[in-house]
């Protein structure tokens, strides 16, 4: 009997697809916005080539469906079949209704359906993960979509080159199933610090500092980066600092908590925020470059969506194969950080 409820409710990974806006930025456009900033130094800094930018017609719920259209089509599956959808951004069509809402109607998702959003960044992946795990586990939800998605670069001022060489928009579609024979989606770890909330931010036009006059106006800070109280802030260095300091615990934590070894894990995917970034946490944990995923250099950072659009590059070009054992952590915006280990 209790085999029997395991093999039912046992979640894994069942497949992913990813969409990504048709328009792109590339460095020789923003070297052009930005001639102190040759392409050479912006790709050194972040391991960008290309980012992608979603057009005003282009939201979360528009991206999202596309990538959970061809996550359906290549599973010639219906619609009808999924029974939850979790929906994670922090560039919602609306505050209200949800996005993910939107997402179920298009897609033409039954009524018998559940629908929620999820606010979180860089660690989104993560949290939508342990949530459609559990709703699976519990016996709650057959079959999970979640969704990834989006588009920071509407956050973003054209003058601050300190974010506008980093992000860029995706959705990423990943469906949950029950009945794995074995666990596929391990133990989660997972780390909430609110003192970060400052470094990461977009402070106004939420309910505390709501849109005036006075949030509109373009400020120019010590960098020369130009901003608006309502566009998005990072302050680089900060994040920086918080990632070196804390990845490398939270990857000894998931190892513990999955009772692993390091050599045991087959590949490393960690939230691609800038490769100059992953490299030092790379060495820092001296993880072999043959185990270490770094796939953003035509994608850039698609903040929750990063996670799933690498694994489904690196398993499409054949370095992830079914079975290996895959450590995943997302981490930043929060602060909030995560993860677990996964076999696809
Ligand atoms: C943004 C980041 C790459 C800047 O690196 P840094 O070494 O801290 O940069 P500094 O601000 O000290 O500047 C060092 C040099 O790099 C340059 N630089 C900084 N960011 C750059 C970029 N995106 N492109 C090109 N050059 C950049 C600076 O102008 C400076 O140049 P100089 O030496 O000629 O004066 C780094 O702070 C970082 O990786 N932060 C994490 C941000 C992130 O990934 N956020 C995503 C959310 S998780």
């Amino acid at each position: 009997m209790e085999e029997n409820k395991l093999s039912i409710t046992n979640a894994y990974i069942h497949s992913m697809a990813y969409y990504l806006p048709k328009k792109v930025l590339t460095n020789e456009e923003l070297n052009r916005d930005f001639p102190e900033w040759s392409e050479e130094k912006i790709f050194k800094k972040t391991g960008i080539k290309v980012r992608h930018i979603a057009d005003e017609t282009e939201t979360v719920a528009e991206l999202s469906y596309e990538a959970g259209k061809l996550l359906l089509e290549k599973n010639k599956m219906d619609p009808s079949e999924i029974d939850f959808i979790i929906l994670c951004t922090q560039s919602p069509d609306y505050f209200l209704p949800t996005t993910a809402c939107l997402v179920q109607e298009k897609l033409g998702v039954s009524k018998n359906c559940g629908a929620v959003d999820v606010n979180q960044g860089c660690s989104g992946f993560i949290y939508a993960l342990t949530l459609g795990k559990s709703l699976i586990n519990a016996g709650t939800a057959k079959n999970v979509l979640l969704f990834m998605a989006d588009t920071y670069t509407k956050h973003i001022n054209k003058l601050d080159k300190s974010t506008r060489t980093i992000f860029g928009d995706g959705a990423s579609a990943v469906l949950l199933k029950g009945g794995a024979p074995d666990v596929r989606i391990g133990e989660f770890v997972l780390r909430t610090d609110g003192k970060g909330a400052d470094n990461l931010i977009k402070p106004a036009g939420g309910m505390k500092i709501p849109y005036s006059q006075e949030a509109l106006e373009d400020k120019v800070d010590k960098f020369g980066n130009v901003r608006k109280a309502v566009d998005l802030y990072m302050n680089g260095p900060k994040i920086f600092e918080f990632a070196m300091e804390n990845v490398p615990i939270l990857v000894g934590e998931i190892l513990e908590k999955n009772n692993m070894k390091f050599e045991e894990i087959d590949h490393f995917v960690l939230h691609q925020a800038n490769k100059y970034m992953l490299v030092k946490l790379q060495r820092q944990m001296k993880i072999p470059s043959e185990k270490f995923c770094i796939n953003m250099e035509n994608v850039g950072n698609t903040v929750s969506a990063t996670i799933p659009i690498a694994l489904e590059i690196a398993e499409n070009q054949k370095e992830i194969k079914k079975g290996d054992k895959i450590l995943i952590a997302g981490f930043g915006v929060g602060y909030s950080w995560g993860g677990t280990i996964i076999t696809l």
